[in-house]
């Protein structure tokens, strides 16, 4: 395999990892290095593109060092594009631990690896690793909650809530280090909840379509009442994208569409669209099937984001609102359940 245009994937098994994969390997000239640990989350049947000449899966664990130390002698990447996560914050109630290992301790063995990889010391590159660029990908969470009013800025102070998004927030902290102490090129995005194809059946989104279709309740936290700001996985994908072509060093980009949405609002338009698409047999509303549950111990009221400086720095738009990603997104699980 030619050297020098090796990019490192890591969790390219994931959600939106694959998404990422979907969209950027085919006809691109790098080669993508995908290295997923495949637990519960990743799912090797997420990739469309396996076969393509461009497209190589390691299977392996980002907390393993000797495994990233020989991945980096092998390919010599240029680029890590890191999504490799424990992402789901109920999880982070029962069993924190992973999310300290993985999205801590993980991400401090890629920063180091690359480190030590790319850079002769603090400040200084290797000549041969000039061009080199290391995108962490991080969510909102670590702004902690909004009340209804406000938006996350970058410049919004962390104040993480659940075990997930301390963990998350540590990790941009070491990425944020590693720029600051040895002007590594880094780079973070601070994204909003997704939504879209192969996205793991616990999420809130496939849960409600997946309840909808077998006739279970379908379970909300709370009174519903709970904000988040949804886009598109599609969208994210390219955010991510631009910041990797063109954002500035050490900086960070929210990335978020300005589609606020409640919970209860969500399951009640997955309800309207599934009447249409794939109506009950007694012809009665999925919305039928709403049930409150208990609430989420420590549930963030709203998250919302201020997307101003990658629109206006990097040119990013999101293509879709709630209301048409949301209608893609059913249709894509309708497929898959073979509804
Ligand atoms: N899903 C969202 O709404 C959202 C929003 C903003 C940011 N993010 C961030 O985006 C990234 C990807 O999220 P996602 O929703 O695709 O997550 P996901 O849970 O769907 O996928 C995570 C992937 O990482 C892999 N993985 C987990 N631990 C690993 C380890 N130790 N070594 C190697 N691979 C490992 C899993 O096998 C899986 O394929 C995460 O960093 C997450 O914090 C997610």
């Amino acid at each position: 395999m030619q050297k020098r245009s090796n990019i490192l994937v890591t969790g390219g098994a994931g959600f939106i990892g694959s998404n990422y994969i979907n969209t950027f390997v085919p006809e691109n000239k790098y080669n993508f290095i995908n290295l997923d640990k495949l637990t519960y989350a990743g799912d090797l049947d997420n990739i469309e593109v396996a076969n393509a000449q461009n497209y190589t899966f390691v299977e392996g664990d980002i907390c393993d060092k000797e495994l990233l130390k020989q991945l980096f002698q092998k390919y010599e990447f240029i680029q890590v594009i890191h999504f490799a996560a424990e992402s789901h914050v109920d999880n982070s109630i029962t069993n924190p631990a992973a999310f300290i290992d993985t999205n801590i301790t993980g991400t401090f063995n890629l920063l180091h690896e690359a480190y030590q990889m790319w850079m002769e010391g603090p400040h200084q590159l290797k000549k041969e690793f000039k061009d080199v660029k290391f995108l962490h990908v991080s969510t909102d969470e670590v702004y902690g909650t909004l009340g209804s009013t406000g938006l996350f800025k970058e410049t919004t102070a962390y104040a993480p809530n659940s075990p997930y998004s301390a963990s998350k927030a540590s990790s941009d902290f070491l990425v944020r280090s590693y720029f600051h102490t040895y002007a590594m090129p880094v780079i973070t995005t601070n994204c909003s909840n997704n939504y879209g194809p192969h996205q793991h059946d616990e999420k809130l989104i496939p849960t409600i379509i997946r309840k909808a279709i077998q006739k279970e309740q379908i379970p909300i936290y709370g009174d519903g009442q709970n904000i988040r700001d949804w886009l598109y996985v599609y969208d994210h994908c390219q955010g991510i994208q631009l910041a990797i072509e063109k954002g500035s060093f050490g900086e960070t980009y929210n990335i978020g569409g300005r589609n606020e949405r409640n919970n209860l609002y969500i399951a009640d338009a997955i309800c309207t669209l599934l009447d249409e698409l794939s109506p009950r047999d007694d012809e009665k509303s999925y919305k039928d099937q709403i049930k409150f549950v208990s609430d989420r111990p420590g549930h963030d009221f709203r998250y919302a984001i201020d997307a101003t400086k990658i629109e206006q720095e990097l040119g990013w738009t999101a293509d879709e609102n709630f209301e048409s990603g949301i209608r893609k997104t059913i249709e894509w699980y309708l497929k898959k359940y073979n509804v």
